[in-house]
């Protein structure tokens, strides 16, 4: 008889809560082992504790993305991931006059050195197949008082299609998740103001559920997944197809 296989890791950032741990959750669910990435101890620990109470393999990984040089030592630590998702970001509201270089320079850290890093990391260990998955954002395609975020979403999806080019012959796939607007904590912290904009602007009257980001996710991690590089799933509900006046 073969021994039972292990299960292949899946390293998702941000997950001690909002989209990132409903993608742990799909992710375990779908056979995977995940490791939880987040700076958030508590909340990283408590994730991990409810999705192995549930049966499922999680652990925790206490990482501060913005230090780089802890991302490599800890994709070095950990066993080789069939799986990287990029999930984890920071989002500030800020009108442009108001912006500071020093406000990109930490935008870009999080949202873009960092997903850079951990994928080339990963890719190096990853040797022959993988999947890099990117949380972008539909407002790369524009959006007000947040260009930092704008910018570095943006930054995403072009790092996402630079790097399927590049690790495809190694095949490795690469594609990204862009959601619009999504219940979690990011648009709770808000203002009340913001949020009923936010939610005018839906065609479907309604905000994203972190589910239904975790779904495109595990498609595109899915083994059944073959032949998509360098793509942008778009779950945002309809809304970059635009709004006409209706005549
Ligand atoms: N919520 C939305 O409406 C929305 C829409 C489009 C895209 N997104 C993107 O989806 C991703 C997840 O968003 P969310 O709404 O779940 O956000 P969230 O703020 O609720 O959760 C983000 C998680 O990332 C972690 N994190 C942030 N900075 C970190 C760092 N430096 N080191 C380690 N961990 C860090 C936080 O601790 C947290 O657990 C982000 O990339 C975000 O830009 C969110």
């Amino acid at each position: 008889m073969n021994a039972p296989q292990e299960k292949p890791l899946a390293l998702v950032t941000g997950a001690a809560r909002g989209i990132g741990r409903a993608i742990a959750e799909r992710l375990c669910k779908d056979g995977f082992a995940v490791a939880i990435l987040d700076r958030e101890r508590e909340a990283g620990l408590a994730c991990a504790a409810e999705l192995s109470t549930k049966g499922h393999s999680a652990f925790f990984e206490p990482i501060d993305l913005a230090d780089h040089a802890a991302i490599r030592a800890l994709v070095e630590r950990l066993p080789t991931p069939a799986v990287v998702v990029n999930n984890a970001g920071i989002f500030e509201n800020k009108p442009f006059f108001e912006l500071e270089a020093e406000d990109f320079t930490r935008m870009m850290s999080v949202n873009v050195t960092a997903l850079f890093i951990l994928s080339q990391a990963a890719a190096r260990r990853m040797g022959a197949g993988g999947r890099i998955i990117n949380i972008a954002s539909r407002v790369f395609l524009g959006a007000r008082n947040h260009a930092h975020y704008v910018a570095s979403k943006a930054a995403v999806v072009g790092l996402t299609r630079a790097m399927a080019m590049e690790l495809l012959p190694q095949g490795i796939m690469v594609n990204a998740v862009a959601p619009g607007g999504v219940e979690t904590e990011m648009v709770a912290r808000q203002s009340e103001e913001a949020r009923a904009a936010l939610l005018a602007l839906q065609p479907t009257g309604s905000l994203a559920q972190p589910a239904d980001i975790a779904n495109a996710v595990a498609f595109l991690a899915s083994p059944q997944t073959q032949f998509i590089y360098g793509q942008v799933l778009m779950v945002d509900g309809g809304k970059s197809l635009g709004g006409g006046l209706g005549f």
